[in-house]
């Protein structure tokens, strides 16, 4: 089996090559993005393998159906960056659904203390040999409520730390998890409770629909002044200008950000002797109660060893039996959503 590997880092060909020669899968890297105007590197191969900034849109399946490739295989969870209803009955698209939780929810929590603690700062300072702590005051978690909007494997990883803490946690999910609201240090609310009672919030629902800009003007008004704001979840859940706003009018007190809304021009790449184009970016950037990672919370040694792993036995799968148990549905693009019957 030849797959076309898009959007390739050096980080990924170690652990891609291992589980590849072990099944007899060849891989050919590419380090360009897939969109409308690479897709036909793909020709004479039998799959692509994507992560999360290539493009697989109504345009691009088009043209890898023509060249007779069956096969998309994202190399991670998220698969906002795929027309599901439009690939339906034309190719198959497999994911990676979990490669380590634990990687994302410690990066937000890394990114919370960074935040909070001013360690960002007090890093510079040091090696500066600027040995002051003026305007290096942060608070207590303990005691603190957290709203975690998706509770699903990462956001109960995040919940599980945060109760170490001695945390109360606030959760909000379009569909709860059994067992874990006890009524007390962790309870499921509405969404305006959430966002009224939390002093930090985390995100970690999918990107859909429904999702897009859940953070924007509107929550962010609902949220007590102070605010301490992590997305390790998807750039767009976040109206960014407005996220921008908040932080200038005070209102919002922190933001701890690892994707960003338009992230697929920027992220993963370097850009440090260029001007960036992106204001907005730009300027959440240059705010001292502002972090930015770019898209690294799952980059990890063992979720990377995961996700090679995962992708291989589902390329495996499908080429042995036509079938994949990560194969996401045809009708709703999420097979838990189907197996449980809540196709659209
Ligand atoms: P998951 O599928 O286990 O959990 C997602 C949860 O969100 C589920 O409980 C689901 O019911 C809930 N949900 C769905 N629609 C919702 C809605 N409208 N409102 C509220 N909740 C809703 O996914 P997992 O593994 O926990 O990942 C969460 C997200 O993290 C992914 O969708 C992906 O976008 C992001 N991610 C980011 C990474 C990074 O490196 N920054 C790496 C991996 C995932």
């Amino acid at each position: 089996m030849k797959i076309a590997f898009f959007d390739t880092k050096p980080y990924d060909k170690p652990s891609f090559d291992r589980y590849g020669a072990e099944q007899g899968i060849i891989f050919k890297y590419f380090e360009t993005k897939l969109n409308e105007d690479t897709v036909d590197l793909a020709h004479g191969f039998d799959g692509v393998c994507v992560f999360v900034n290539d493009t697989v849109n109504a345009g691009v399946i088009d043209r890898l159906c023509e060249m007779g490739v069956r096969l998309v295989a994202l190399r991670c969870a998220g698969f906002n960056n795929v027309d599901m209803k439009y690939a339906y009955g034309k190719i198959h698209v497999l994911r990676v659904p979990a490669y380590s939780p634990y990687a994302v929810a410690e990066h937000a929590i890394a990114m919370l203390l960074t935040s909070i603690r001013r360690i960002h700062k007090a890093y510079i300072r040091t090696r500066d040999f600027n040995f002051s702590l003026a305007g290096m005051t942060g608070f207590d978690l303990h005691g603190k409520t957290v709203g975690v909007i998706g509770t699903g494997r990462i956001g109960r990883v995040f919940i599980d730390i945060c109760r170490g803490f001695g945390m109360r946690v606030l959760a909000y999910d379009k569909y709860p998890a059994e067992g874990l609201d006890n009524g007390d240090t962790v309870r499921y609310v509405s969404t305006d409770e959430l966002f009224a009672e939390s002093d930090i919030i985390s995100l970690h629902c999918p990107l859909t629909e429904e999702t897009y800009h859940i953070i924007d003007r509107d929550s962010l008004a609902k949220c007590k002044r102070g605010v301490v704001l992590i997305n390790t979840s998807r750039g767009a859940l976040v109206d960014a200008e407005a996220l921008l706003a908040g932080i200038k009018s005070r209102h919002v007190g922190a933001a701890c950000l690892d994707v960003y809304e338009e992230e697929s021009d920027f992220f993963f790449e370097d850009f440090s002797g260029h001007i960036l184009e992106d204001d907005t970016l730009a300027r959440l950037i240059s705010m001292p109660n502002v972090i930015v990672t770019s898209h690294q919370a799952f980059l990890t040694e063992e979720a990377l060893s995961n996700i090679a792993e995962t992708t291989v036995e589902n390329l495996v799968s499908f080429a042995r039996t036509g079938q994949c148990p990560n194969e996401l549905c045809y009708r709703c693009g999420n097979t838990e959503d189907c197996k449980s019957g809540r196709c659209f």
